[in-house]
């Protein structure tokens, strides 16, 4: 249903042995929403991720998904859950063909629809579909990111989480991933949760948006909101587009 709570963040706190990363963060993210999460090198943007996706875990507050409470699960049940993660540096195996890789994103309770779900993911991205064949490690940086996604969407993912799907890529190339998110969104109504480095692009795709700061969620909107506050331009937007 739109509009009903998917993941609600609340109250984290997430450690790097005695270093806290997470100060007690609140985010929610609503079914069929794009949130995005935005701030500075090292603000706990990817720490918030993996706290979602079990590894590292939460010390204070809860994380739930769908109603369940998932602060304390094994990552690969909260896989099974179907929440599905493209982590920071695509983590795509460099051995394994894109159809390998692919293979690799499907869990075993979807076997019966892996044709099909291959499919979508070649007609999201047809050039992946021209490297079937070919070994991970040897795809571009966009390709790799594009494997990375239809990798997390062969698990047939409620909650996608992308984790900075732009970096390193060429405008061209990030208007493509951009797109394909959008188009996932629109089309399937998938919930995506990302985190970018590229504000003004994410805040143009987001529903609605957090901006981090050292471990704190210092500010929310929507995503228009967030693109006109002043703060956020100044911090985040300056010199890069209006
Ligand atoms: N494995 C780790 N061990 C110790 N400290 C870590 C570890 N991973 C991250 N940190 C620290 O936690 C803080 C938050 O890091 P995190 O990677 O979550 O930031 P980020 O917002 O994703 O940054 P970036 O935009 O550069 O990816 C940083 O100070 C970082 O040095
Ligand atoms: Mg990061």
């Amino acid at each position: 249903m739109a509009g009903t709570t998917l993941l609600d963040v609340k109250g984290v706190e997430t450690y790097y042995g005695n270093i806290r990363a997470l100060n007690g963060v609140n985010v929610t993210v609503n079914q069929g929403e794009i949130v995005a999460l935005i701030g500075a090198n090292g603000a706990g943007k990817s720490t918030l991720m993996m706290t979602i996706f079990g590894a590292p875990r939460a010390r204070a507050g809860t994380i739930t998904f769908a109603g369940n409470d998932i602060t304390q699960m094994p990552t690969h049940e909260i896989a099974r859950l179907r929440i599905a993660q493209s982590p920071e540096g695509r983590r795509i195996f460099p051995r394994m063909t894109v159809m390998e890789n692919l293979q690799m994103g499907a869990s075993l309770d979807n076997l019966q629809h892996y044709a099909e779900d291959v499919e979508k993911v070649f007609s999201l991205f047809p050039r992946l579909k021209e490297r079937i064949g070919q070994r991970g490690g040897t795809l571009s940086g966009g390709e790799q990111q594009m494997l990375s996604i239809g990798r997390a969407l062969m698990a047939r993912p409620k909650l996608l989480l992308l984790d900075e799907p732009s970096l390193g890529l060429a405008p061209l190339i990030v208007k493509q991933i951009f797109d394909a998110i959008r188009e996932l969104n629109k089309s399937q109504g998938l919930t995506v949760f990302l985190v970018e480095q590229n504000a003004f692009g994410a805040l143009k795709l987001a529903t609605r948006g957090y901006v981090m700061v050292n471990g704190n969620v210092t500010m929310s909107g929507t995503g228009k909101e967030l693109l006109a506050n002043p703060e956020v331009r100044a911090a985040y937007l300056e010199g890069g587009h209006h």
